[in-house]
């Protein structure tokens, strides 16, 4: 990675360009990645996290996607102050924040989340639910529950498909549906945590069928038109170096029932966008998700910074400025249609203005201090 100036560096037109999903057209390329900031209280995001979104709307941001917002589950989160995204103070304070970003031509997507066995038995906000997950076990093996009943399974699904049409209702432009990092989509996807015999387990293609549903009954919620894009990974925030699909073959036999379910967009989730995803290409995860569905796909991991964000969580690690280049390069060549941006955005709301003005040199750094207040 090159961190050096930004002397005959790329043009960053190619970030500026608008790019249309379904019935939307995004001004430019630039995503605000999710992040969970923990500022809402009782689950209910106030006037704050409305400025704190709005302000990345008046920067030119191309499109927000909000931290994870949990779905009307008791085991859905486990942290009192992520915002839910059911019940009627929830749901007005997301209103409030949707007016505020539009007002200042902003378009914003919630992060739809459930943390399956992720969730610590005792949590808050329903500290007696117990976890829920495929088979009742955790990344590490330890089981926790019963597995989940096709009964629950189904209230699930119909909790993000009402989740998603709560979402349109109240304004929000798309949905984001988050299927990553080791959360309830993802312990269904990987063999780690789904052992299940049933029809919800099995090969890549059954372990697909509880994110398949979830999206086939948030599209009938939504209609045709309206944008879902769906967040993907390889790794879990339990094992970084996890691999989902160990072949480009296998990526693609996991794809293609999710695509044919009805996402827009593919949201792939890496630590750092330049790596390669497979031996022979230098197509990162991003390009494989592209080329392999023709489908547009964002990037994401360390855009602009020089170290990857899962050092702030096990060494509490800020990360110093680096350049576009390769980003940029990247882009160009089409290998991806979109760009995430995540703790660069957190730190600095008006990252994007910095950089469509070429004015690298302000670009600020990231720290760990920075997550605790909502710049
Ligand atoms: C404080 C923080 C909170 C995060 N919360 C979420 C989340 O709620 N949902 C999600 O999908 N990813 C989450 N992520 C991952 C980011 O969306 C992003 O993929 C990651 O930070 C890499 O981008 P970056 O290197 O530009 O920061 C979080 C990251 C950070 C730093």
């Amino acid at each position: 990675m090159n961190t050096s100036t930004h002397s005959n560096s790329p043009s960053v037109e190619p970030l500026f360009e608008p790019l249309r999903i379904g019935s939307l057209t995004l001004p430019n390329r630039i995503v605000m990645a999710p992040m969970t900031r923990s500022f809402s209280p009782n689950g209910v995001p106030g006037e704050n996290v409305a400025e704190y979104y709005s302000r990345r709307a008046k920067n030119q941001v191309g499109l927000i996607i909000t931290e994870g917002t949990v779905i009307d589950h008791p085991a859905a989160s486990g942290d009192a102050n992520v915002p839910y995204f059911y019940g009627e103070a929830a749901l007005k304070g997301w209103a409030k924040t949707v007016e505020a970003v539009h007002q200042a031509g902003g378009i914003i997507f919630p992060q739809l989340w459930h943390v399956g066995t992720e969730r610590k038995v005792g949590s808050e906000p329903n500290p007696a639910s117990l976890p829920v997950g495929p088979s009742g076990v955790t990344a590490q093996g330890e089981k926790v529950n019963e597995p989940l009943s096709i009964t629950e399974i189904q209230l699930i699904v119909e909790a993000y498909a009402t989740a998603a049409a709560e979402a349109k209702r109240i304004g929000f432009d798309g949905i984001e549906i988050h299927g990553a990092h080791g959360y309830l989509i993802d312990q269904f996807f990987w063999e780690g945590t789904n052992k299940r015999t049933d029809e919800y387990g099995g090969d890549m293609i059954k372990r697909t069928r509880f994110a398949v549903e979830i999206i086939e009954a948030c599209r009938k919620a939504v209609g045709p038109d309206y944008p879902i894009v769906l967040r993907i990974s390889q790794w879990k925030s339990t094992d970084y170096t996890a691999k989902l699909a160990a072949t480009p073959e296998l990526l693609a036999e996991f794809l293609a029932p999710l695509s044919a379910a009805g996402v827009d967009v593919f949201h792939c989730s890496t630590r750092r966008f330049w790596e390669p995803e497979f031996e022979g290409s230098d197509l990162n995860l991003a390009g494989w998700v592209k080329k392999l569905t023709g489908k547009p796909s964002i990037t994401v991991g360390s855009v602009g910074l020089s170290n990857e964000f899962t050092s702030l969580f096990t060494e509490g690690k800020g990360a110093s400025h680096a350049n576009l280049d390769e980003l940029l390069e990247r882009l160009e060549k089409q290998e991806f249609d979109l760009v995430a941006v995540g703790r660069a955005l957190l730190n600095d709301p008006e990252w994007v203005t910095k950089v469509r003005e070429q004015r690298f040199n302000e670009l600020g750094e990231f720290q760990a201090e920075s997550l605790r207040k909502l710049y």
